[in-house]
């Protein structure tokens, strides 16, 4: 384990006013995306997709440290031949990897998963290590059901011991961890059930990460925000998510790890950028960051339609995200800087 470099990307990766673009979708989570604008998913129209956004240039430079890249598009070249990866070093971010094989039904706890991927994963990482990427990531899922009795002790426990285990031989491979346990935002609970469950999450994940002898200094937590169900009729405010989610982290998390990396979630693309405003706002002992998928994306996918005559009108979307959530990032974002149309 070289620690020089895990705590050099680590900290890169969470540098003032940038955060992460996460484009790794698997290929049955870009088909879905794809099917609601219309567009097959093909290796062709992925890759079209993929390097629109990391060929927007001053998004990339200027806002976004590193991309996290899935199985097929960290081996795959743009239209003119240049490898995909290239164009993210060019623009100065870092590439990264998901190598968790997706979240499958826990055995005998319905409602349940456990993300599964573990089996031959220190050669994988050191394949995807030569491959370019510098930083994984390992997505667990943790389901909330009160009704149900959901979530239960062993399925936050074993994914527990699942993230632990990715993150030491990520860092025996000079990657950095990126240890993403997301309570899930469907269903009916209120912010208060959230915020229970995500401190009850991050505290079995950090004991199981002790034990693991993971290296604080060389990772980063990529943790849900602290919000209301979906299904719950009343929406908090920016301030009341970031008091939750600030609290809950203060709870759970030591100052020793760089960065807090956030997941978008389901959120709205403003509804993400404004709460992470507000939670750089109150600020904690990390940088406080965005590692977004929906949020950074929906927009551009949404301009870009498949159509090669909107590509530069969809990097002009995504930029403006970028932007946005970069300022967001610095607690300086504003709506009037929002309503600047791209
Ligand atoms: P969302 O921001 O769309 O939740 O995606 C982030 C991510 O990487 C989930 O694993």
């Amino acid at each position: 384990m070289n620690k020089d470099v895990l705590v050099r990307t680590a900290r890169a990766m969470v540098a003032p006013g940038k955060g992460i673009l996460a484009a790794d979708e698997s290929a049955g989570t870009i088909a879905k995306r794809f099917a609601a604008i219309g567009v097959d998913s093909t290796q062709a129209t992925r890759r079209d997709y993929r390097q629109l956004l990391f060929r927007a240039e001053e998004a990339i430079n200027r806002y976004i440290s590193g991309v996290i890249l899935f199985d097929e598009t960290i081996r795959q070249t743009a239209s003119d031949g240049t490898p995909l990866v290239k164009y993210i070093e060019a623009a100065g971010a870092i590439p990264g990897i998901k190598v968790d094989l997706g979240a499958k039904p826990l055995a005998n706890f319905p409602g349940e998963t456990i993300t599964e991927g573990l089996d031959g994963l220190l050669e994988r990482l050191n394949d995807y290590r030569r491959l370019g990427a510098r930083f994984a990531k390992w997505r667990a899922v943790i389901s909330v059901d009160s009704d149900r009795g959901i979530p239960t002790d062993f399925a936050i426990e074993t994914n527990a011991q699942a993230l632990a285990r990715y993150a030491a031989l990520c860092q025996n491979a000079d990657l950095v961890p990126i240890v993403e346990p997301e309570v899930l935002m469907d269903g009916e609970h209120d912010l208060e059930r959230c915020g229970e469950v995500t401190e009850c999450v991050l505290k079995t994940v950090f004991m199981r990460l002790y034990e693991a002898r993971i290296f604080l200094e060389g990772m980063l937590l990529k943790p849900n925000m602290v919000v209301a169900g979906k299904k719950y009729p009343k929406r908090a405010s920016p301030e009341e998510v970031a008091l939750s989610t600030v609290r809950a982290l203060k709870n759970c998390v030591p100052a020793a790890i760089p960065g807090v990396a956030f997941l978008s979630g389901g959120q709205s693309d403003i509804e993400a950028t404004a709460n992470l405003d507000a939670i750089n706002r109150l600020g904690g002992p990390w940088a406080l960051t965005f590692s977004y998928g929906r949020a950074l994306q929906t927009a551009a996918l949404n301009t870009w339609s498949g159509m090669p005559s909107n590509v530069l009108d969809a990097q002009a979307a995504f930029t403006h995200r970028a932007h946005m959530n970069a300022l967001a990032a610095q607690g300086q974002w504003t709506e009037m800087e929002e309503r600047v149309a791209p």
